[in-house]
C-alpha cells in the first residue's frame, strides 16, 4: 500500500531537531532558516553534518565552537544519532545502528520507499525529443529524449503535474525540399516499407541538388512558399509526410518506452503567428528593420548579460531576434513565442522546461527574455546538454561523415548486448534471450546517457555500455536479478516485516545506510536537473549490495540475522527497480 506521505528522511528529522536545539539556544526564527544538515562527505566523520554553529555564531555573538557545544547539549537526537563536535564547530551525527534498523522497517511498509512528495507541486510542461520531420532523428535527439523522459518520471513521482510535449519540427524550410523531391523522386513502395528512411532520402536528395544548382534551390523555395500560402497539392503532401513521420517516430518511442501527452508540433501554432508579431509591434518590443520584424534590446541590462547584444571587435552591437523574415515568413523563434503563450494560457503551466542541445542557448535566452518582457508568468528553463563523442574524441559520426541515425545506434547497442550475453546468460529460451538483448541494449544506452552530467560530453562506447562489470545498466539489472534470486532459492514464502531486525556486520549497516538515502537523493535530482545523481546513487547502492552479499551469508544464517538480511535483499531489489524505473529503465527477472 502506498502511504500518502513517507516518514521523514533522516536528514529531515535531524534538521528539525537541530532547529529546535538552536531555538533553545536563543537563535531567532529567521536565523533558523539557515540551519542545514547534509550527508557527510566522509563516513569517518559520521553520516550527516551541519555547519549551523559556524553560520549562526555571529548572530548570537558567540564563538562557533562554544555555540556548537551548547547546541549539541540541548538537541534531542539521542534516539537517532550520536553527536560530535569537530574542527571549528562542525556538528557531526553518527546514526545509531538501531535507528537504521528502524528505518528498514519503515521502508518495508512504504510504497514510496522514503521519497516524500513535494510540498508545492507545479504544473510543468517538459518539451523534449522534438525531432524534425523528414530530417534524421540523431544522437542529439537521443540525449533530449532520455533526459526529458527521466525528468518527467521523476517530476511525476515527486508529485508535480507534468505535461510532456513533443514539439516536433513539422513546419520548417525542409518541406520545400521534401516536396520538391517528392514530386520527382518518390518511391512509393520504399515509403510503405520504411517511411522515415524514404523521407530522409528525399530530403537528402533535394539538399544535395540544392547545393549544386541554384535553380533547384529556387524551385524548393517556391514549393515552400506555395505550401505556406495553402496550395492544396503541397498541403496534401505535407500532411502525408507528417502523418507517416509520426507513425515512424512512434515506433521508435514504443521501442524506447517513451511517451508524450501531446505532440504539439511547430505547425500547431501557425494560426497564432501573425497575432504574435502584431502584438510584439504594438507593445513596442519589435520593430521593422531591413524589411524584417525584429525584437531588439530594451537596454535595461548590462550588455554582457543582454541576449540582444553581441560584442564585435570590442564594441557592442545589436543582435535582434527575427520574428518575421523580410519575405513575410515566420520562423522558429516566432513559433516558440507563440508556444509560450499557449503553455501559459491553454495549458495553465507555471513552468516549462526545454530539454534542448546547448547550441540553442542563445535562442532560449532571447525567448525567455521576450516572455519576461511580455509579462508571461511562467518559469522557463533551458535544460541543455553537451555532445556525444566517437572513440576518437570528436563528435560522433558515421563512416560516411553523417550524424548517426538513432535507429542505427540502437540496433548496434542491441547487437552488442546479444554478443556480450553469449555463453553467459542463464536464459535458454531463444525468444526470451532476444527480448532480453533488446531490453539490455536500450537500457545500456539510456544509462550511459543518464549517468553523465548532462553538460558534459561523453564517448559512445558500446562495449563499455553493455559490460556487466562497469558503471552500467546491465550491472544494475544484474544486481536486481541477484537480489530476487535469493527468494527463489528460499523455497518457502517468508513474511517480511520490521519486527526484531538486527544489524551487526559493517556491510549490513552500510547497505541499510544506502537504502535510507534513496528518499534523500530523488528530490535533489530536480535541483539543476541532474538525473546523473540518481544514477550514481544506484551504482553506489549496488556496490554496497555486492559487498554485503559477499561477506554475509543469507541462506545459511538463522533467526533475526537471516530475517534482517532478507529484508536488506528485498529492499535493495525494490529500490533498484524503482530507481531504474525513474530513469526509464526496466529490470528483467532473469538474466
Ligand atoms: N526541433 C528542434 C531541433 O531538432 C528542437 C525543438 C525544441 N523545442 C522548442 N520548443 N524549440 O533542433
Amino acid at each position: 500500500m502506498e502511504r500518502i506521505a513517507s516518514k521523514m528522511s533522516l536528514v529531515e528529522i535531524l534538521k528539525e531537531r537541530l532547529r529546535a536545539g538552536c531555538a533553545a539556544c536563543g537563535i531567532g526564527e529567521e536565523e533558523l532558516e539557515k540551519v542545514g544538515v547534509t550527508q557527510a562527505a566522509d563516513l569517518r566523520f559520521g553520516d550527516y553534518q551541519s555547519n549551523a554553529a559556524m553560520v549562526l555564531a555571529k548572530a548570537v555573538k558567540q564563538n562557533p565552537r562554544s555555540l556548537a557545544e551548547a547546541v549539541a547539549e540541548v538537541t534531542e537526537v539521542s534516539d537517532l544519532a550520536e553527536v560530535e563536535i569537530a574542527g571549528p564547530g562542525f556538528l557531526n551525527f553518527r546514526i545509531r545502528t538501531e535507528a537504521f534498523a528502524g528505518c528498514l522497517g519503515d521502508l518495508l511498509e512504504d510504497g514510496r520507499l522514503g521519497v516524500e512528495r513535494v510540498r508545492t507541486p507545479h504544473r510543468i510542461v517538459i518539451d523534449f525529443s522534438a525531432p524534425n520531420v523528414a530530417k534524421p532523428m540523431h544522437v542529439g535527439h537521443l540525449r533530449s529524449t532520455f533526459i526529458g523522459d527521466a525528468l518527467a518520471r521523476i517530476g511525476r513521482f515527486l508529485g508535480h503535474e507534468v505535461i510532456t510535449d513533443n514539439h516536433i519540427g513539422d513546419w520548417g524550410t525542409q518541406f520545400g525540399m521534401v516536396i520538391w523531391a517528392w514530386k520527382r523522386e518518390l518511391d512509393r513502395s520504399a515509403l510503405e516499407d520504411d517511411s522515415l528512411n524514404e523521407l530522409l532520402r528525399l530530403y537528402r536528395t533535394a539538399n544535395g541538388r540544392c547545393a549544386e544548382d541554384e535553380s533547384v534551390k529556387e524551385e524548393c523555395r517556391q514549393e515552400l512558399v506555395a505550401l505556406q500560402q495553402g496550395d492544396e497539392n503541397n498541403l496534401a503532401i505535407w500532411k502525408e509526410c507528417v502523418g507517416l513521420s509520426r507513425e515512424g517516430l512512434q515506433l521508435i518511442y514504443d521501442h524506447l518506452e517513451v511517451s508524450f501527452d501531446h505532440w504539439l508540433g511547430e505547425s500547431s501554432y501557425n494560426k497564432r503567428l501573425p497575432g504574435v508579431v502584431e502584438d510584439l509591434i504594438e507593445t513596442g518590443l519589435a520593430r521593422e528593420s531591413d524589411g524584417a520584424v525584429c525584437v531588439f534590446s530594451d537596454n535595461s541590462a548590462d550588455p554582457g548579460k543582454d541576449p540582444f547584444k553581441i560584442q564585435k571587435e570590442g564594441r557592442w552591437e545589436d543582435k535582434p531576434m527575427i520574428v518575421r523574415k523580410s519575405d513575410g515568413g515566420f520562423n522558429y523563434a516566432t513559433t516558440d513565442i507563440a508556444t509560450v503563450d499557449y503553455r501559459v494560457e491553454e495549458l495553465q503551466a507555471d513552468c516549462a522546461w526545454y530539454v534542448v542541445d546547448h547550441r540553442q542557448g542563445d535562442h532560449f535566452k532571447q525567448l525567455f527574455a521576450v516572455a519576461a518582457r511580455r509579462g508571461r508568468e511562467i518559469q522557463l528553463e533551458h535544460i541543455s546538454f553537451g555532445t556525444i563523442l566517437g572513440k576518437d574524441g570528436k563528435p560522433l559520426k558515421t563512416r560516411a561523415g553523417d550524424l548517426p541515425l538513432l535507429s542505427d545506434l540502437l540496433d548496434d547497442a542491441i547487437q552488442a548486448a546479444r554478443e556480450s550475453s553469449e555463453g553467459r546468460s542463464r536464459v535458454e529460451d531463444e525468444g526470451e534471450r532476444e527480448a532480453l538483448a533488446e531490453l539490455i541494449g536500450i537500457s545500456a544506452v539510456k544509462f550511459m546517457e543518464l549517468s553523465h552530467h548532462r553538460g558534459s560530453d561523453y564517448i559512445f562506447d558500446l562495449e563499455k555500455m553493455v559490460s556487466m562489470e562497469g558503471d552500467t545498466a546491465p550491472y544494475l539489472q544484474y544486481s536486481y536479478v541477484r537480489c530476487r534470486s535469493i527468494f527463489g532459492k528460499l523455497g518457502e514464502e517468508v513474511a517480511l516485516d520490521g519486527e526484531g531486525l538486527e544489524l551487526s556486520d559493517e556491510k549490513e549497516i552500510h547497505l541499510a545506510r544506502m537504502l535510507t538515502r534513496f528518499g534523500e537523493t530523488v528530490p535533489v535530482v530536480l535541483d539543476g536537473f541532474r538525473p546523473n545523481l540518481l544514477a550514481s546513487y544506484l551504482l553506489e547502492l549496488a556496490r554496497a549490495y555486492h559487498s554485503f552479499f559477499q561477506s554475509c551469508p543469507i541462506l545459511k544464517s538463522e533467526g533475526a540475522v537471516r530475517k534482517t538480511r532478507l529484508v536488506l535483499c528485498e529492499l535493495t531489489a525494490r529500490v533498484l527497480r524503482r530507481g531504474l524505473d525513474l530513469l526509464g529503465i526496466a529490470v528483467p527477472e532473469r538474466m
